[in-house]
């Protein structure tokens, strides 16, 4: 059985009004700054007192010591052997990341300038006006997000576009804007073996043949992957596949050549300073996570323990993430894959039962859309959901007044949610408060404000994988629904294939259906 670290943590019974009235300070004290970001708990139900034993539940946890283990590069996942060293991809040069008693800065670095000399030349060529990044997963989500998030800085002839599904309908309306000879792909799959990206992958690769000949594939197809070998076998060279190690985690990975698309779209300046912000917040880390006494000040600690305390003391199952910040809309399907490809997990690092919740469903949309769609539930629904809520002072725009209004309704929707407004006539128009929210404040967003959001929130899901005994970083749980789908497919594709004789009678009335209805 494993230890739950929390079960002496007891919750707050006052409410936010309550508190608020009483220490009207708590505006100041449960702010804090880190690097770029403003982050302000202080809507969240906690105390001096609540925040010290939620601590202390660290301090028993050995967070300080979890932390250590990460940074010094050992196989924290255990399951698969492996360290996560994704500190080490954006730490400088001359800084020590080891694995296995070598340290890996010289390769990582030697990847970078590769990419970064790459990028020069593509980014310095008319011909190519279009980049069609294929992959899943962390192959996807983390560059999409961040080439979403730092379009104001691309070169304004380069166009990124992001195909991950299976279903076709993905690639061909991709393949649909773009010319072959003016088109870069760039085929990101770790293992090289993900069924969704090799499909795409030579899908597109049939389609630049048919336009160019056989001879184009070489300059119109790069490669991100660990598996250099499979890369070859694909057809693409190694001069123009770009690598990274098994210790980087998919989700983890944007930091690597992973992010050869951001890259290539705003260039290796700006991506050396999305590395330079997780940087910022990895020495934040490090300062305050030598030993238990600094703990207090760790605001990812902090983080990690409000959480905690939402979902396992209070059983609240899910937290949403708002973005007030249009570019940054991708962010909350981003985080769903970090936390919840993370923390979704039932067993212990030891392979024992855990002993109560883990990771939340995490949810979202940006700014004022979602007031419009779901804020109604999160304002007066019976289950109350903790809310992060993002926002910046200076938009990339100069439309001030409108921007007032987008930061106003954020400030609004914390004010309404922690403070609520009572209405004994009308029921419906009662809204209880005491919901909380942590705001997260930066004066603009840009590479390197990027780079520290990015790097809070994988630092958050570390510690609470910490505290619930969990090993973070490896995914067997979308591995059947991968086995099963490839054992299906023959029935599917041919009904002289017969469905696998034990398989139950739900699947094969749906596989029955499909055969009847597929053909045109
Ligand atoms: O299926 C989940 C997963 O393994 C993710 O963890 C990973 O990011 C994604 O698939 C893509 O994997 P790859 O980069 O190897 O194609």
């Amino acid at each position: 059985m494993s230890v739950n670290y929390l079960n002496d943590v007891r919750a707050e019974d006052r409410t936010l009004r309550e508190l608020f009235a009483i220490d009207p300070s708590r505006a100041q004290r449960y702010v804090a700054q880190l690097a770029d970001l403003r982050i302000d708990w202080s809507r969240q139900p906690v105390t001096d007192e609540v925040l010290g034993s939620l601590r202390s539940a660290a301090r028993t946890a050995g967070v300080c010591q979890r932390f250590q283990a990460l940074a010094g590069g050992q196989a924290l996942n255990v399951t698969e052997g492996r360290a996560a060293l994704h500190m080490a991809l954006r730490a400088e040069r001359d800084a020590t990341f080891e694995v296995d008693g070598r340290n890996v800065m010289a390769e990582v670095h030697a990847e970078l300038t590769r990419m970064g000399e790459f990028a020069e030349t593509v980014r310095a060529n008319p011909e190519f006006t279009d980049i069609v990044n294929i992959g899943i997963g962390g192959s996807d989500l983390g560059p999409a997000m961040a080439a979403e998030a730092l379009v104001g800085d691309a070169l304004p002839r380069l166009r990124a576009h992001f195909v991950s599904n299976i279903d076709a309908s993905d690639i061909t309306s991709v393949l649909d804007k773009v010319q072959p000879k003016s088109t870069l792909f760039v085929i990101v799959s770790k293992t090289f073996g993900t069924l969704e990206t090799l499909t795409n992958a030579q899908l597109a690769r049939q389609w630049v043949i048919d336009a160019l000949g056989e001879s184009a594939v070489k300059d119109h197809f790069v490669a991100v992957s660990t598996a250099a070998e499979r890369v070859e076998e694909f057809g693409i060279s190694t001069d123009t596949t770009f690598g990274f190690w098994d210790w980087v985690g998919g989700r983890y990975s944007l930091w690597s050549a992973v992010g050869l698309s951001v890259m290539l779209l705003v260039g290796p300046e700006r991506f050396a300073e999305l590395l330079a912000g997780g940087r910022d917040v990895d020495a934040h880390m490090m300062e305050t996570l030598v030993d238990d006494d600094r703990l207090d000040d760790n605001v990812a600690v902090t983080l990690a323990l409000i959480g905690l305390l939402h979902r396992s003391v209070l059983n609240r199952p899910s937290k949403a993430v708002i973005p007030y910040v249009h570019e940054l809309r991708r962010f909350p399907a981003y985080l769903q894959q970090l936390d919840m490809e993370s923390n979704g997990k039932s067993v212990t690092s030891a392979g024992m039962p855990v002993t109560g919740p883990t990771g939340p469903v995490i949810w979202g949309e940006a700014g004022t859309n979602s007031q419009h769609a779901f804020f109604q539930l999160l304002h007066q629904g019976t289950d109350v959901i903790p809310v992060d809520l993002i926002g910046v002072a200076r938009p990339r725009h100069n439309l001030v007044t409108q921007h007032d209004a987008l930061f106003a309704n954020l400030v609004a929707q914390a004010q309404a949610l922690a403070f609520g407004r009572a209405s004994h006539e009308e029921p419906h128009r009662n809204f209880d408060g005491n919901r909380p929210s942590t705001l997260i404040l930066a004066e603009q967003l840009d590479a390197r404000i990027l780079g520290q959001l990015i790097a809070l929130y994988e630092h958050i899901v570390f510690i609470q994988g910490v505290m619930w005994g969990i090993n973070s970083f490896d995914q067997w749980g979308v591995e059947l629904g991968k086995e099963l789908a490839s054992a299906l497919t023959p029935a599917l594709s041919d009904a002289g294939n017969d469905i696998d004789g034990d398989a139950d009678s739900a699947t094969v009335a749906t596989v029955q259906w499909y055969r009847a209805h597929k053909a045109r």
